[in-house]
């Protein structure tokens, strides 16, 4: 097929991708976005098979063998695993974009053009530290290895060295491409990169880092792109680059953090400065029984519930929907306040909320209804800690000041749903817990509700 066709046909693709990611910022249109996406990636494979020039028995078998572990993964990998996966795919495209500069690099013959040559080994560098900064970001999240920050002294010097060491090599190895033995440092260099730059980021960072490192899959793919001269590369590989690195500042916002102290921060060492202290805040925290919660709960005429990460390791999702649901049949008005960093991905509650099928009018980003709380009769924290803790407006010396958060202890009651009086991510105390609006219900989350809507049914 003629070079301009399977350009035009590259570029349908790039618009259904855009699409694909336009309507990815709206729970409702959420689905209908992959769709597009999808068909996106489709029509580019379909034109890359129609370029020729290959062995279509290997491409057979290799599209076999990632279809194979891709729809295996999709299928069978827990919502709250996604981080984990992403990970691991943007550790592929990282791979995946070095190897083919790497071949490209010993397979070809004659001198490179010099801009190639830089592409080329942009793509090498870029690629090899996203691969093993993914796996040590997988290995953070699943707990393979220690999810506290790995530090030792000079460590922002080493790594700043193997930078310099590698723009060092790269230089000799763009003057003299017949430097195999610089080009094979500079690969190990950038392997070593990754890992070392990604160890002293705290486990519970890692969603933040596993967006950057989407950006930088992105950016080694479209380096790959203007290497190859394949204009669908160098699109979508500038797509994922640009889309990775604005989620990256959307979370790094929602957190009240720089990008820097994301970095570069240690965030997760130890920190039990509050309670060493004894500097509890005031108050005494009461604990209720499903019962006395019950009662509040039927005698409210508004209700707001806020989800956060401990409803998603309850899997509490769908009852939270079906107690919603049955305060809503008997009329009380029931919304749920949704903070952009709930839980631990981005979209995290969006997407619980969704399989459970609760309305989309319901759900409530938190601009939108932080003004409500002191007019709502009861609030229901449905295992959040840090998304509710005012001292990110009222403690200066905490990690969390400035972090916008919701401002549920403005109700009139707040039942906040957790096991124990243990921390959230961020690991400091919670005063909301020891307010006197505040009514605590030990348990499960999903077992505490289950019992909960048993008795308003009562
Ligand atoms: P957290 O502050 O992490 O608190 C979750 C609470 O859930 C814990 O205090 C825990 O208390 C409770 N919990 C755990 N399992 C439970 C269960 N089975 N039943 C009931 N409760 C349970 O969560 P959050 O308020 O959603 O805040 C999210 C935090 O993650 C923020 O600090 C945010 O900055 C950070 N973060 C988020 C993201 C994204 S993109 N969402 C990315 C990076 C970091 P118990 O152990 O006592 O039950």
């Amino acid at each position: 097929m003629s070079t301009n066709i399977i350009n035009f046909v590259y570029l349908i693709s790039a618009v259904l991708f855009m699409l694909g990611i336009k309507n990815l910022s709206s729970p409702a249109t959420a689905k209908f976005g992959n769709k597009l996406s999808m068909a996106g990636m489709l029509v580019a494979i379909a034109a890359t098979l129609a370029t020729g020039h290959m062995s279509y028995t290997m491409i057979i078998i290799a599209i076999a063998i990632g279809a194979g572990i891709g729809g295996y993964a999709a299928v069978k990998v827990e919502m709250t695993s996604m981080p984990e996966m992403v990970a691991l795919f943007n550790g592929c495209g990282g791979a995946a974009s070095a190897l083919v500069a790497m071949s490209e690099f010993t397979g070809h013959t004659g001198a490179f053009a010099g801009f190639t040559m830089i592409t080329l080994l942009l793509s090498v560098i870029i690629g090899g530290l996203t691969f093993t900064g993914s796996i040590i970001a997988y290995t953070k999240l699943q707990g393979i290895i220690s999810t506290r920050p790995i530090t030792y002294p000079f460590q922002q010097v080493v790594n700043a060295g193997i930078v310099l060491l590698t723009v060092i090599l790269a230089y000799l190895v763009f003057q003299n491409p017949a430097n195999t033995f610089a080009f094979c440092l500079i690969i190990i260099l950038a392997l070593a990169l990754g890992v070392l730059a990604v160890i002293p980021i705290g486990g519970a960072d890692m969603p933040v880092i596993v967006s950057l490192l989407n950006s930088y899959s992105g950016l080694a793919v479209s380096m790959t792109g203007f290497a190859l001269n394949n204009n669908a590369l160098i699109i979508v590989g500038s797509l994922v680059g640009a889309s990775g690195l604005f989620l990256t500042k959307i979370m790094c916002d929602a957190m009240n953090r720089s990008l820097a102290n994301v970095l570069f921060g240690a965030f997760g060492a130890v920190d039990d400065s509050v309670v060493e202290d004894g500097e509890g805040p005031a108050g005494s925290m009461k604990g209720f029984d499903v019962e006395d919660v019950a009662i509040a709960v039927e005698n409210a005429e508004s209700v707001i519930i806020v989800p956060g990460y401990g409803m998603a390791a309850a899997q509490a999702q769908h009852v939270t929907r079906e107690l919603g649901d049955y305060l809503m049949e008997e009329g009380i008005e029931v919304r749920y306040a949704i903070h952009s960093v709930a839980g631990r991905m981005p979209g995290h509650m969006n997407v619980l909320l969704a399989e459970a099928d609760v309305s989309y009018d319901q759900l409530f980003a938190m601009e939108d209804i932080n003004d409500d709380f002191s007019t709502t009769d009861v609030v229901l924290v449905i295992g959040a800690n840090d998304v509710v803790n005012p001292a990110a407006k009222t403690n200066p010396s905490s990690p969390i000041y400035g972090m916008p958060v919701l401002d549920v202890e403005l109700a009139r009651t707040v039942v906040v749903l957790k096991r124990s009086m243990n921390v959230g991510f961020a690991g400091i105390e919670n005063e909301l817990f020891f307010k006197d609006n505040t009514m605590m219900l030990f348990g499960d989350a999903k077992d505490s509700i289950q019992k909960l809507l048993a008795a308003v049914k009562e």
